[in-house]
């Protein structure tokens, strides 16, 4: 294994957790710069980086400030997950390596793939050995409390044998969707079954869920997924709950998106930034107003336009 860095981050360790669409190089840069201690790539398909990996390591670049950085992928063929580790290791160079076996979207689930792999044990099995087989970097997985009949208890105890550097634990089953109760017990028990770093994922929007979810269930630290939804700030609340910051600072660091996002995909990145000006504006005063200005942005003068800045 390459050094691993899940052993050397300070405790709590806080997370961004993987969200598609959404924690790209420019949100990533963020997060880091307000203090999360690790960032997730959005899930990334194995069988593309086989077939047609232009685009998709387009997509997995990064810039210096995130590190540690780690890449999750998706999939269902071992030997596509085989490929793909070795491409990301030879050609991204992250710090680690994830493979996603929560997701609960239809298109992923019709492959065979997000949290339909982890109710296959067997194919779970063989997705990590293969991975493990191809690449140097420490892997870690994330999943849910259960999926099928699968629970998170028995995937581990299927798996226990082998290296894994780090669990990310979605505290809810596929059931469950997005919504719905944590289940901490589940993660506190996993403890049992991993030795590992422990990441608690789900509902952690502020200082207080954070310290309740960190004690209920003993892990090593969190992993924030919606809640940087236009507040990539958080991890800065999550040290300390005192922390305030201003529409105005809220302004800039929305125009600093924007211009991270322009830099990255030209004016594709506009598009995208629409929804986060949106999340940015929540809880503004007019902001209903100012989001349908928001929706319609084409040009970074409109955003900066948009963000009443000079
Ligand atoms: C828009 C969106 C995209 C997501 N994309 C991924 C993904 O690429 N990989 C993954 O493992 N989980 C993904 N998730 C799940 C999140 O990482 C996280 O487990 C889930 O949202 C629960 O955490 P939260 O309550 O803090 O949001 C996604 C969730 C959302 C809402």
């Amino acid at each position: 294994m390459a050094a691993n860095f899940w052993v050397k981050l300070k405790r709590p360790i806080l997370a961004l957790a993987p969200l598609a669409g959404v924690t790209d190089s420019s949100l990533r840069r963020l997060a880091k710069k307000y203090g999360a201690a690790v960032v997730y790539s959005e899930m990334a398909s194995a069988t593309a980086l086989v077939y047609n990996p232009k685009a998709t390591l387009e997509l997995l670049q990064f810039d210096k400030s995130e590190q540690p950085y780690v890449v999750q992928l998706f999939g269902a063929e071992p030997k596509h997950f085989a490929l793909a580790a070795r491409l990301i290791e030879k050609k991204i160079k992250p710090d680690g390596l994830d493979i996603n076996f929560g997701c609960p979207v239809r298109k992923v689930i019709k492959q065979g793939a997000g949290a339909a792999l982890m109710a296959d044990l067997k194919k779970s099995r063989a997705v990590i050995e293969a991975v493990l087989a191809n690449t140097k970097l420490p892997l870690s997985i994330k999943v849910r409390t259960q999926s099928g009949k699968v629970k998170l208890k028995d995937f581990l105890q299927n798996i226990s044998d082998l290296p894994l550097a780090a669990l990310m634990i979605h505290g809810r089953t596929l059931k469950q969707g997005f919504a719905g109760t944590i289940d901490s017990a589940a993660i506190k028990a996993a403890r049992q079954y991993f030795s590992g770093v422990i990441l608690a994922n789900g509902g952690i929007n502020n200082y207080q869920d954070a310290k309740s979810v960190l004690a209920a269930t003993g892990a090593d630290g969190i992993a924030v997924g919606r809640g940087v939804l236009g507040h990539p700030w958080i991890f800065k609340e999550l040290k300390n709950p005192k922390f305030k910051i201003s529409q105005k600072e809220i302004s800039a660091l929305a125009w600093k998106h924007a211009q991270l996002m322009f830099k990255l995909k030209g004016e594709a990145g506009i598009l995208e930034m629409r929804k986060h000006l949106c999340w940015y504006a929540s809880g503004w005063a007019g902001a209903r107003q100012q989001r349908e200005k928001m929706v319609q942005v084409k040009t970074l003068a409109d955003i900066k336009k948009v963000l009443a800045l000079k």
